[in-house]
């Protein structure tokens, strides 16, 4: 009767922690996917970028209207740092991360199509 009994909570138990590993499961492959996918977009839209050969003179109205506020007019640094040799510290990958991402506050992350990153990027190595 009582090891009837314990076989039953036993059994209750077992269930109950498949069932937990299967949640957890569940979750860590809804994450992992969000993930990748995510991944995946951003190398899409970096690679997008750096097959256009933008215009420094768009990028320097760009970022006439989009940066000075915080990296001076002339770009050499205002609340943000000086971007004169910029190109030289960070690759293109680097850059483009910086400027979309808003990893680094109080820079924002600016939503922008790959031409226009294209314009900016040149500008930036216009800048050496
Ligand atoms: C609200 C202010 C602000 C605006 C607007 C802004 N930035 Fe920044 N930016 C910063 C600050 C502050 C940093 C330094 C962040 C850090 O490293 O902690 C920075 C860093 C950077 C860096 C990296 C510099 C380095 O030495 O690593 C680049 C490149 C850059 N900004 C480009 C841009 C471009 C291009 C734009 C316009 C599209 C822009 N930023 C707009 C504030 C700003």
């Amino acid at each position: 009767m009582s090891t009837s009994s314990s076989t039953a909570v036993e059994k209750n138990f077992k269930r109950e922690f498949l069932k937990i590993v299967f949640v957890v499961f569940g979750v860590l492959l809804i994450c992992f996917s969000i993930f990748f996918l995510n991944h995946r977009e951003n190398n899409k839209y970096i690679i997008e970028t750096l097959e256009i050969n933008g215009s420094a003179k768009e990028g320097d109205a760009l970022f006439k209207i989009n940066c000075v506020g915080c990296h001076g007019i002339t770009a050499r640094g205002l609340v943000g740092p000086d971007l004169h040799s910029i190109t030289q510290r960070l690759n293109d990958k680097e850059i483009i991360k910086q400027v979309t991402g808003g990893l680094t506050p109080p820079m924002p992350s600016f939503e922008i199509d790959p031409v226009n990153m294209s314009n900016l990027l040149k500008y930036l190595h216009s800048l050496e």
